[in-house]
């Protein structure tokens, strides 16, 4: 695994720092990507500290030739990219009746174009290489979730996205999987807090008295999950989505 280079988006913070780390720990080198280089800065720190090798990718997801730019300057730097974490994302949360169209295609760019426009520019190193691994970044939102018609049209359909491309690619030695993470602490669960009125804390004791481990998750748990999927073994492993919710949700 040691020559192996991966590229995680929205990896400046959150879910996408944590898989990063981990994924540096496990041996890889780590394209840390997110929409500024700059906000990458604490993430590839923590693993050039640690003994991994990361670069900053400064990059936004839903922009060909933003991502484009990315990937090639990862390749030419790390090497060819064969790992891909598609865990950039947003929230744009209202009722149906309130959405703007604005609201609707930001968060559509960023989760299922982005997915797509960084999982297009990668695959060809896999198909070369005869290996590859593909995550998806879905959600427990995906089976609905109030508020959250964008959101959660667009997790399922990274669900789909993700079968499809096991079907694509299986025979080149490439796998694809879903993570659907349940409620996970991070910036973004605080935003939710902060837009209902409600202190995080109060917030996080309400979900874990509804989750059946009975806390709440860490972007630990996920990169945990992320890191499975990567290695070598999980090789027969593929089109699934897997929720770490802390008790079943599909
Ligand atoms: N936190 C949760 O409870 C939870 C639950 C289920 C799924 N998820 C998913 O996990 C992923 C990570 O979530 P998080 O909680 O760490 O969120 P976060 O808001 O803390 O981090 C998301 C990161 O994505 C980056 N990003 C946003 N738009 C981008 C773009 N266009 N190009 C590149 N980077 C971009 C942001 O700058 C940020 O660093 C998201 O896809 C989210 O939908 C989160």
């Amino acid at each position: 695994m040691g020559e192996r280079v991966a590229v995680v988006s929205g990896a400046a913070r959150g879910i996408g720092a944590a898989i990063a780390k981990r994924l540096a720990s496990d041996g890889l080198r780590v394209g840390v990507l997110d929409l500024d280089a700059d906000a990458c800065a604490d993430t590839v720190a923590a693993i050039t500290e640690a003994g991994g090798q990361a670069i900053a990718l400064g990059a936004d997801v839903s922009n060909e030739e933003s991502v484009a730019a990315a990937i090639h300057h990862l390749d030419s730097t790390l090497g060819a990219p064969t790992v891909v974490v598609n865990n950039a994302g947003v929230l744009r949360d209202n009722l149906l009746f309130k959405m703007s169209v604005d609201d609707w295609d930001t968060v559509m760019n960023v989760h299922l174009r982005g997915a797509f426009l960084l999982t297009r520019a990668t695959q060809k190193y896999m198909v070369e290489q005869k290996w590859g691994r593909v995550v998806m970044m879905s959600s427990t939102s995906a089976v609905g979730n109030r508020g959250q018609v964008n959101y959660s049209a667009a997790k399922a359909g990274l669900q789909g996205f993700t079968k499809t491309l096991a079907l694509e690619l299986g025979k080149y030695g490439v796998t694809a999987n879903a993570i659907a993470p349940g409620f996970i602490v991070t910036d973004m669960t605080a935003a939710t807090a902060a837009r209902v009125g409600v202190s995080f804390e109060d917030f996080q004791k309400a979900a874990a008295a509804e989750i059946p481990v009975r806390r709440v998750g860490t972007p630990a748990d996920i990169a945990h999950t992320a890191s499975y999927l990567v290695s070598d073994g999980a090789g027969f492993v593929s089109g699934q989505v897997i929720y770490v919710a802390g008790g079943p949700k599909d």
